[in-house]
């Protein structure tokens, strides 16, 4: 049996692969490979350890006739061709859960963050800018506790979202989903909206909702008009959910307050117009899962995907 991991992972987690005979075969490219790469680099592979940079699309599938499982060390898997992996046959695995409180801290993180214009007063420490406490002070901040957040995807991490809201700032909790989700009403008092109201009623929109061709610029020009003046856009789920240009556009011209972003539409690169905004922006390097033992923890669950395919039994988190 044999396994590619196509990009660096913490290699202790592997020996359990080792240990039951299972030849892993580690490429450690510091760039994700393109996808001609990535097939030749499976030839005679029977699983294959992904990260979220490598696009796995039909030609990878098809390339090698034993690849029957691709373990994709992410909760998203966007970056698969998941129709040609049913045709294929290939199982598609992700890494659902061991993220969810990383990746919720993060979005509260980037909340706060922008709200209280954090980055913006680190920096005028650093550069000599403090000259001592005032009532009308700068960098001046806005509530969080009290407010309304909008959350657009109400699956596992906006359900942390929602109660961090809720239990921890007393937020009233709006969301929009393809299905009530009655716990975490009872929870917290969410409330299922259509995405218009929850545009216009929230001082906080935080997305959580999968890249789909549905929600690809779901928050697009005319999406961002409706939202308060004064409200903050976060994203910690996928980049092209938001059009970045028209978020900028929109930050620029006082059409929303600000943002706190953690992806962007086409990593890494960023659009420079966002680049130039520094008020109440918050830009992250794709860092919502990034803690050592949420990172250990996701190459874990994908290696016992691995196992359990290559044992026989079926892998415990199954996409396709
Ligand atoms: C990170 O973005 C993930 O999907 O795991």
């Amino acid at each position: 049996m044999k396994v590619i991991v196509t990009q660096p992972v913490y290699d202790e987690s592997l020996d359990l692969l080792r240990r039951a005979g299972v030849h892993v075969k580690r490429l450690d490219r510091p760039e994700p490979l393109g996808s001609q790469e990535l097939a030749a680099a499976c030839e005679g592979a029977d699983a294959v350890m992904t990260q979220l940079t490598d696009r796995v699309d039909a030609s990878v599938l098809a390339a090698n006739p034993n690849l029957r499982l691709v373990a994709n060390i992410a909760a998203g898997f966007d970056n698969i061709d998941i129709e040609a992996a049913r045709r294929a046959g290939v199982i598609v695995t992700n890494t659902p859960g061991v993220l969810t409180d990383a990746t919720a801290d993060l979005a509260f993180a980037l909340i706060l963050a922008a709200a209280r214009r954090i980055p913006e007063g680190d920096q005028m420490m650093r550069s000599g800018g403090y000259h001592g406490w005032r009532l009308l002070q700068q960098p001046m901040g806005m509530d969080v506790s009290g407010t309304t957040i909008g959350i657009v995807g109400m699956g596992r991490v906006g359900q942390a979202v929602a109660r961090r809201a809720r239990l921890g700032f007393d937020m009233t909790v709006l969301y929009t989903d393809v299905a009530t989700v009655p716990s975490i009403e009872a929870e917290t008092g969410a409330r299922l909206v259509e995405l218009p109201e929850l545009l216009a009623a929230s001082d906080f929109v935080s997305l959580h909702a999968p890249l789909i061709a549905q929600t690809r610029h779901l928050i697009d020009a005319e999406a961002l008009r409706t939202m308060k003046s004064s409200a903050v856009l976060i994203n910690t789920a996928r980049g092209p959910l938001i059009d970045e240009h028209a978020l900028a556009d929109a930050i620029a011209s006082g059409v929303i307050a600000g943002a706190g972003l953690d992806v962007f539409e086409s990593e890494p690169q960023v659009a420079p117009a966002l680049l130039g905004l520094r008020e109440r922006v918050v830009l992250l390097p794709h860092v919502g899962s990034a803690t050592v033992r949420t990172r250990r923890r996701m190459v874990d669950m994908a290696v016992a995907n691995v196992l359990a395919h290559l044992e026989g039994r079926p892998p415990f988190n199954v996409v396709v």
